[in-house]
């Protein structure tokens, strides 16, 4: 019985091995889920697309690898040939770059130059032969960091006390919480701007303090959804010190620079 269903089992895995021999087949899409494009160029690793498969040399007439980006052909490769590269991706491909020699592998990667924030989207790499084709998708968030990130507050005029967090110059639109005392705040007001040139935002929320005159915890986060991107920063308010009769009075925290994590804070 067992040596049975061994021989089954192993038979299964012979045949599977010879039909993942004889048919093409995409082994591993490296597409990360997001790239951050870091503000200064030094810290910056290269974006690269790789497209990993499986070809009998014997089946490879024909082999045409193509990249694209929402559905709309970018690139383009026939082995012995230089890869081609069309509309607004011109200028934005390493087409020097190439993980191997194969003849049939050589310039299946892509290494981009300059990262743009709307190169964002779903890609996908589809090899084709006389006999199959294979394709598979991913999706990448490209990430431009905030420029700045501040939380603070402010007496107003009439008396009460606005909490802010501002969020300035960031790409995707992120979600920015209050949180006082461990507890997400929801009577916010957001407001949320887009730069016409750049596609950037600047996000604040806005919160009035229900009761000023005691001590709590604030703390700002800031996440971009889908992503591992998160900023948190927090700050102590001393309501129990505060005295009533105090006007303009401004408290602010910056965030110097989200790598380093350095609070700055006036009164
Ligand atoms: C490719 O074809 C040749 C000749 O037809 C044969 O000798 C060789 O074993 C084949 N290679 C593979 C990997 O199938
Ligand atoms: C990307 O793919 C996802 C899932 O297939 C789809 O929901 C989404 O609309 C696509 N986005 C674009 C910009 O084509
Ligand atoms: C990205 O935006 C630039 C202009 O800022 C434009 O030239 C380019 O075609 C766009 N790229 C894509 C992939 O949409
Ligand atoms: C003070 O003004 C803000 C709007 O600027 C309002 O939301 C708040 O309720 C006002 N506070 C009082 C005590 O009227
Ligand atoms: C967006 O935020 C940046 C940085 O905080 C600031 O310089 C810029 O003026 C803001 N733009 C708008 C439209 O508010």
């Amino acid at each position: 019985m067992d040596k049975q269903r061994g021989l089954i089992f192993k038979t299964g895995l012979v045949l599977l091995f010879l039909q993942a021999a004889s048919s093409l087949e995409i082994t591993n899409l490296r597409v990360p889920n997001s790239y951050t494009i870091a503000r200064s160029e030094k810290d910056n690793t290269p974006l690269i697309l790789g497209c990993e498969y499986d070809i009998d040399e014997n089946e490879s007439q024909g082999f045409v690898l193509k990249w694209k980006h929402n559905d709309l052909q970018f690139y383009q490769w026939i082995p012995s040939r230089n890869p081609v590269v069309f509309s607004s991706f011109r200028g934005h491909l390493d087409l020097d770059y190439s993980e191997s020699e194969e003849r049939l592998h050589k310039h299946s990667a892509l290494k981009f130059i300059s990262p743009m924030a709307n190169h964002t989207g779903n890609y996908s790499c589809q090899v084709s032969t006389f006999q199959h084709v294979a394709t598979k998708s991913a999706h990448l968030q490209i990430i431009v960091p905030e420029t700045d990130f501040s939380l603070g507050y402010q007496r107003e005029t009439n008396g009460s006390t606005l909490v802010f967090c501002n969020v300035g110059e960031i790409y995707p639109v992120p979600d920015v919480s209050l949180i006082i005392d461990d507890e997400k705040v929801t009577d916010v007001v957001v407001s949320e701007q887009v730069q016409d040139f750049t596609g950037y935002y600047n996000v604040s929320v806005q919160h009035i303090l229900a009761d000023q005159n005691k001590d709590m915890q604030i703390d700002c986060e800031v996440s971009i959804p889908a992503t591992e991107y998160k900023l948190r920063t927090s700050m102590p308010y001393l309501g129990a010190a505060i005295r009533p009769e105090g006007t303009l009075q401004v408290f602010l925290c910056t965030l110097v620079a989200a790598l380093v994590a350095r609070m700055v804070c006036s009164i």
